[in-house]
């Protein structure tokens, strides 16, 4: 089993704000709010186990960027999904990456200038943007199946990326929008 992304002393994370998500709906409403607060080169680390909603709010975000009409297969087979969206939005599953290295063969260097949703990026802790704003999804509970906790985190980097997910956190929390 890969190392926890936070235990990794690569990437040490505080948290900035946390939410309650009361349904996969919500989730999904989430990263469609979150997708126009977005530049080109922004990384979104999603990090929990099977079935906490990574997928689900990666849809929203794609959803939001292409059209709700869009497909959002699950990438997790062919690791990567590319969407043509402004700036363009590439969704990662790393779960069945095998050696952090072999991320390069999926075209990681022609990401870096697009938005990154990565699922299991402790798969290849060594390799992920020390600037990414990380979510971290809770384990699924049997008493609330509907409910998930998240924790956006960053690392105590200082500088403009810091800034900048604070400011995207602050207008997300702000807007009021039901979710
Ligand atoms: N609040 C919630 N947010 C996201 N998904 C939820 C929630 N409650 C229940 N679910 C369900 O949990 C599953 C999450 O699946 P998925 O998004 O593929 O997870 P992951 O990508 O983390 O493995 C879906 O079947 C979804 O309908
Ligand atoms: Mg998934």
């Amino acid at each position: 089993m890969a190392p926890s992304l936070y235990s990794s002393p690569m990437i040490q994370s505080h948290t900035l704000t946390s939410l309650t998500l009361e349904t996969p709906t919500q989730t999904a409403a989430l990263g469609a709010h979150l997708w126009p607060l977005l530049q080109s080169g922004d990384c979104l680390l999603l990090s929990g186990p099977l079935g906490a909603g990574k997928t689900t709010f990666a849809r929203g975000v794609i959803q939001a960027a292409c059209g709700h009409e869009t497909d959002v297969p699950s990438p997790s087979f062919s690791l990567l999904q590319t969407y043509d969206a402004t700036p363009a939005l590439w969704h990662f599953d790393l779960y069945r990456l095998e050696q952090p290295d072999e991320i390069w063969e999926l075209g990681w260097e022609e990401s870096f200038d697009a938005v990154r949703l990565i699922e299991w990026p402790q798969k290849a802790t060594p390799l992920m943007p020390k600037d990414a704003l990380l979510l971290s999804f809770g384990e699924p509970d049997a008493k609330t199946p509907t409910q998930r906790q998240l924790h956006f985190q960053i690392s105590p980097v200082g500088g403009p990326q810091e800034q900048h997910w604070q400011s995207v956190l602050n207008i997300l929390t702000n807007s009021r929008k039901p979710l």
